[in-house]
């Protein structure tokens, strides 16, 4: 498996003018602002916040979060939790949450109210891939891909903690491993 191509979902080309096209519209959205703080979630977002953050031509600050989430059969099965807090104060900021990708919905709501709760200047998010169909109702400002409902790797996202660092979106295929 260890050895195995994802199939293209986004090629390397598509996702580098994407970001340019999403950092183009963030710069014009906050043209007022005297700095953004982009705060990334770890891990799956760290590859798209670095690019990001390159492409944007304002001032930015970078920080990260981490989070967890609930064990099966916990009180909280299905949500989630902080396990690595924002270094930089955000209250008063105008903060960006960059985040791998919006499935169920369940995390970026977390997120959104958790960070609201401490008073930033503006909150807004940008997720790499949307999936169809959240569980939870949530907005979401910037979306890079809507993609299928499918499993996808690669530019930060994992499979198992592999494929992280593929240059491009990828779903996996365990039948395919098999043709060969
Ligand atoms: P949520 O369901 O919107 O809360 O998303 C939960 C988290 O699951 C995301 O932040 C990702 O880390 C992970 N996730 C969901 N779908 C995928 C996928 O297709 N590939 C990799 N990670 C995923
Ligand atoms: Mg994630």
């Amino acid at each position: 498996m260890g050895t195995m191509q994802p199939r293209v979902l986004v090629s390397e080309e598509d996702i580098r003018e994407r970001v340019a096209e999403l950092a183009a519209t963030i710069e014009r959205d906050y043209a007022g602002a005297d700095e953004i703080l982009l705060l990334g979630v770890l891990r799956g977002a760290f590859i798209f916040l670095a690019d990001l953050a390159r492409e944007l031509k304002v001032p930015r600050r970078i920080d990260f979060i981490a989070l967890s989430s609930y064990e099966n059969g916990s009180d909280f099965a299905g949500g989630v939790r902080l396990i690595m807090d924002s270094r930089i104060n955000v209250t008063g900021k105008h903060v960006l949450i960059v985040e791998d990708i919006l499935d169920s919905g369940r995390t970026l709501s977390y997120l959104l109210e958790t960070f609201e709760a401490r008073h930033p200047a503006s909150l807004k998010s940008c997720v790499l891939v949307r999936k169809p169909g959240q569980e939870v109702q949530v907005e979401v400002d910037y979306v890079g891909f809507d993609i299928p409902d499918e499993w996808v790797v690669g530019y930060g996202l994992d499979y198992g903690d592999h494929y992280r660092a593929l240059a491009y979106i990828g779903v996996v295929e365990p039948e395919s491993a098999d043709d060969g």
